[in-house]
C-alpha cells in the first residue's frame, strides 16, 4: 500500500496583501509551507510528499523547505484545480494507492485528523474532513434574506481531501473543463460516494491579511521590555521638538539632532527591548548626517529592528519631565504622531508629563528629561 500526500502551493496568495505568496511566510522559524509539509513527512503512514509550486517561486521554495525529504517539486497551473491535476499526473510515477490532497495554506492540520482520514479511506473511495456549522445559515436573494438553511445538512470542507488514487485521477481528467474549488467537487461529479469525517477547528486556512495577523500573533509569546532615559539642555535659539511634535515655546533643546528628548528615550526603550544597544550606537553624535536631523527616523529605525525580528510593539509609555512647557495640551498630538511613526494604534501609546517640584536641573528649568518603557512581543 503506497500513500502519497500532494501539497498544493502554486497560488499567489493575492488576498493576503503580502508581496510574496503566503505559503513562504515564516511563522516563528518555519514557513507555512514547511509546517504543512512536516504534517505529512512526520506521519508514519505517508510514504511520499510532493509539493506543487509556481516555478517562478523555486528559490523561495528551496529556502522554505531546506533539507526536507520531499519528492521533486511539480509545476502548478493557473488554477488550484490545474495544479492538483498536474500533481496527480506526476504522482503516477510512484504508483500510489491513496492520495491526500492538502492546501499549503492549512499549516496546522493535526496528526489525528490524518489518522481519521486514512482509516476511512480503507472502506471509502473519497474522504472529506469537514466541520459542523455553529451559526444559523441564511440564503440570500440580492440583499434580502430568502430563507433559513438546515444547518444539520451542511458542513464546511477542509483539506486534506483523500482519495483512492486512480479514482480521483480519472475524475480530474474527465472533468478538466469544469471549474471547481476543491477535489471533492470532482468526486461528486464522478458519482464517487464521499465519506465525511470530523474536521478540526485548529486546521485553519490562511486566506486574508487578518488571518495572517491572527496566526502571527499566536507565535509572539516572547514578551520583552526595554527602558530608555534621556536629557537635553535648553537652548534659546532653536525650536522645541517633543514627542515628534513642534511645540511653541520660548526655547528649544540643544543637541546634535533636533534634540527630541522624548523620542530619544523611546528609541532607547525599543532598542533595549530587542537588545540592540543604544541610540548612539546606531546614530553616532559625531556623524554629520544626523546634524539637525529629525528624531522621527531614529524611532522608525528602532521599530524596524523589532519588525525584522518578526516582532510587534505591544505598548510604549513615555514620561516627559519638566516644569514648562505643559505637556497636557500636546499629549494627543504626540500620541498620534508616535503611533503613526511606529505603525501601531494610538491606544498603545502613552505620553505623560510631570515636574520635579522645582528640584534639580529640570526644576531649575535648565533642560528636559524623559524616560520611557517599551514592551514588544517576539517569536520564541
Ligand atoms: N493553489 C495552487 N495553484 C493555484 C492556485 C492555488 O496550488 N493556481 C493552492 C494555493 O497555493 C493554496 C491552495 O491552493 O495552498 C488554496 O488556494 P487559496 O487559499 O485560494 O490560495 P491562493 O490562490 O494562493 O490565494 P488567493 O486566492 O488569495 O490568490
Ligand atoms: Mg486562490
Amino acid at each position: 500500500m503506497t500513500t502519497i500526500a500532494l501539497i498544493v502551493a502554486a497560488g499567489s496568495g493575492s488576498r493576503t496583501g503580502l508581496d510574496f505568496p503566503k505559503q513562504y511566510l515564516s511563522l516563528n522559524d518555519k514557513t507555512i509551507l514547511a509546517l504543512s509539509a512536516d504534517i505529512f513527512l512526520d506521519h508514519p503512514a505517508i510514504d511520499h510528499v510532493q509539493v506543487i509550486i509556481n516555478p517562478e517561486d523555486e528559490d523561495l521554495y528551496r529556502s522554505a523547505i531546506a533539507e526536507r525529504a520531499l519528492l521533486p517539486w511539480v509545476a502548478g497551473g493557473e488554477t488550484r484545480q490545474k495544479s492538483v491535476s498536474n500533481g496527480l499526473e506526476a504522482a503516477q510515477a510512484y504508483s500510489p494507492d491513496y492520495v491526500l490532497i492538502h492546501d499549503a495554506a492549512r499549516p496546522f492540520a493535526p496528526a489525528d485528523l490524518i489518522d481519521r482520514c486514512l482509516e476511512a479511506l480503507e472502506d471509502h473511495e473519497a474522504v472529506l474532513p469537514a466541520l459542523s456549522i455553529q451559526d444559523t445559515l441564511k440564503s440570500l436573494e440580492g440583499d434580502k434574506i430568502a430563507g433559513t438553511l438546515d444547518r444539520d445538512k451542511i458542513v464546511a470542507a477542509q483539506t486534506p481531501q483523500c482519495f483512492h488514487f486512480a479514482s480521483i485521477l480519472a475524475a480530474h481528467k474527465t472533468f478538466a473543463d469544469i471549474s471547481v474549488t476543491d477535489d471533492i467537487a470532482l468526486a461528486e461529479r464522478a458519482n464517487i460516494p464521499v465519506k465525511r469525517v470530523e474536521g478540526d477547528p485548529t486546521n485553519l486556512k490562511i486566506t486574508t491579511a487578518q488571518d495572517i495577523e491572527k496566526m502571527t500573533a499566536k507565535f509572539l509569546t516572547d514578551v520583552r521590555t526595554g527602558l530608555g532615559f534621556d536629557v537635553h539642555a535648553f537652548d534659546v535659539n532653536t525650536p522645541l521638538w517633543l514627542g515628534g511634535v513642534e511645540i511653541p515655546y520660548e526655547k528649544g533643546l540643544k543637541g546634535h539632532s533636533d534634540a527630541d528628548v522624548a523620542l530619544h528615550a523611546l528609541t532607547d526603550a525599543l532598542l533595549g527591548a530587542v537588545g540592540e544597544g543604544d541610540i548612539g550606537l546606531h546614530f553616532s553624535p559625531s556623524d554629520a548626517r544626523w546634524k539637525g536631523a529629525s528624531s522621527d527616523q531614529f524611532l522608525v529605525h528602532a521599530a524596524k529592528l523589532v519588525e525584522k525580528r518578526g516582532g510587534k510593539i505591544s505598548n510604549i509609555d513615555v514620561t516627559i519631565i519638566c516644569e514648562a512647557p505643559k505637556i497636557g495640551p500636546y499629549r494627543n498630538d504626540m500620541r498620534q504622531r508616535i503611533a503613526s511613526l511606529l505603525k501601531i494604534d494610538r491606544d498603545r501609546v502613552s505620553v505623560k508629563g510631570t515636574t520635579t517640584e522645582k528640584l534639580g536641573f529640570t526644576g531649575r528649568q535648565e533642560g528636559i528629561a524623559a524616560q520611557a518603557a517599551a514592551t514588544v512581543r517576539l517569536p520564541e
